[in-house]
């Protein structure tokens, strides 16, 4: 590839979010291009800001009116981090609910390498729709991130969960 890649990064609704900055910036450094795309959820979780000034591009979040130019260029790769077990669920379902899932779902026909992160409790991890979610994601050729969920009411893992891993999946990936 000649021209610069670009990486969307799909933030959900998930405690950690707020660090999403931290991908950005490896991504940046290792020639990335980036863009972020956001749930309606997920977006309070931003500093829209911070983030809109460090890439360069508004965080999509919402479908653009029909006639508005598209705001980010296409995607070379994705990654879902952090993923919530309520995107995870309905990705692999094929719902499209979301500007962030409506992009998901495209992206398998696409052929677009993509990786997702999950950010998870144990106990929404133990309901069954969760392991069935991600072995379809996992048939459909996504990349799965290898956090293991964290107890829940706990505290989260964020000092286990390693952003930079979404990128070491897709290395080799982008043509
Ligand atoms: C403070 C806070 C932290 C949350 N953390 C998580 C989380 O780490 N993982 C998760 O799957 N859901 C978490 N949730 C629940 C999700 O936000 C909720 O399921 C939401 O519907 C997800 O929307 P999205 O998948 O469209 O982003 C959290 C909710 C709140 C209010």
């Amino acid at each position: 590839m000649t021209a610069q890649p670009f990486l969307y990064v799909v933030v959900c609704a998930a405690g950690i979010a707020g660090d999403a900055h931290k991908l950005i910036t490896a991504a940046q450094e290792q020639g990335w291009g980036v863009g972020v795309i956001a749930t309606p959820q997920g977006l309070g979780f931003l500093d829209t800001e911070a983030i809109e000034d460090q890439t360069g591009y508004p965080i999509r979040s919402a479908w653009r009116s029909p006639g508005d130019p598209r705001p980010l260029p296409p995607a070379d790769a994705i990654a879902v981090a952090p993923a919530t077990f309520n995107t995870i669920n309905k990705w692999a379902a094929g719902i499209a609910d979301t500007l962030a899932l409506g992009i998901l779902c495209e992206a398998y026909g696409m052929g677009i390498p993509t990786v997702v992160m999950p950010y998870v409790n144990a106990a929404m991890a133990a309901h069954p729709a969760y392991g069935r979610s991600l072995d379809q994601l996992r048939e459909m050729g996504v990349l799965v991130g290898a956090y293991e969920p964290h107890r829940p009411k706990a505290g989260g893992g964020a000092d286990r969960f390693r952003w930079e891993e979404a990128l070491e999946l897709l290395e080799g990936k982008i043509d």
